[in-house]
């Protein structure tokens, strides 16, 4: 793969997610259908990095409302190994980051020991708590809002950003246990549905 060349990415739906399913599903393997999911659920967008034509980077990400805030859940991103460490992947989180700008909180999940991925995110400025400290801070109700909201059951640390660089973050997110839980549908049909499905293929 040839990685040089200026970087362009795309911003698209269902119609990019051709495109990106050989990226992401060299990673994440079969964990990409929850990708599809949100894509297909037309809640997920899709940012495609390529250079020079070719597809070397690509990333699902979403807005959603939840309680009185918005997050913008950057859910899948990979690059194409050969081109890991140019800066690629920080090309595409600003990118979304640029298109989610209506939003409040920029949210990422990840597991311990994926240190690409932790370092890319503190590169961008996101600070990282496990899960069980976010639940001491802003509380149990609020964390399980951002579970549902990331469907981030897998991963131990979610790093979150806000969009309003001098605000502060923690506040805003326990704002997501004021009123309804508008999250639900979407966890059922794009996490938890797939997860149903995908247990009762294994067994
Ligand atoms: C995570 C990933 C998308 C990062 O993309 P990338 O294009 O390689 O990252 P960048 O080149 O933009 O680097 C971003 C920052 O992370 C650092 N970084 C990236 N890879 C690193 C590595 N292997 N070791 C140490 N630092 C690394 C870079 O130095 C840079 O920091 P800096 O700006 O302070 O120098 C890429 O490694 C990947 O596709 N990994 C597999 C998929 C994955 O784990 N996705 C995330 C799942 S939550």
């Amino acid at each position: 793969m040839n990685c040089d060349g200026s970087i362009t990415v795309l911003i698209g739906g269902k119609e990019l997610m051709d495109s990106a399913e050989s990226i992401l599903r060299g990673f994440f393997g079969s964990s990409y259908r929850y990708a599809r999911a949100v894509v297909d659920h037309g809640v997920g967008s899709v940012a495609l990095a390529t250079i020079n034509g070719s597809n070397i980077g690509a990333a699902v990400y979403y807005g959603v409302s939840v309680g009185s805030i918005k997050l913008c859940i950057i859910y899948y991103i990979a690059v194409v190994k050969g081109c890991r460490g140019l800066g690629i992947g920080k090309v595409l989180m600003s990118t979304i980051e640029e298109t989610c700008a209506d939003s409040d909180v920029y949210i990422a999940t990840t597991w311990f020991g994926n240190e690409p991925a932790n370092r890319l995110y503190k590169s961008l400025g996101y600070i990282g708590y496990t899960w069980g400290e976010l639940r001491r801070l802003i509380g149990r109700r609020a964390v399980d809002r951002l579970l549902r909201a990331t469907c981030g059951y897998d991963d131990d640390v979610a790093y979150v950003k806000p969009v309003v660089s001098d605000s502060d973050v923690l506040s805003t997110l326990k704002r997501v246990t004021e009123g309804s839980d508008d999250v639900n549908r979407l966890w059922r049909e794009t996490c938890l549905g797939v997860w149903l499905r995908f247990r009762n293929a294994v067994h």
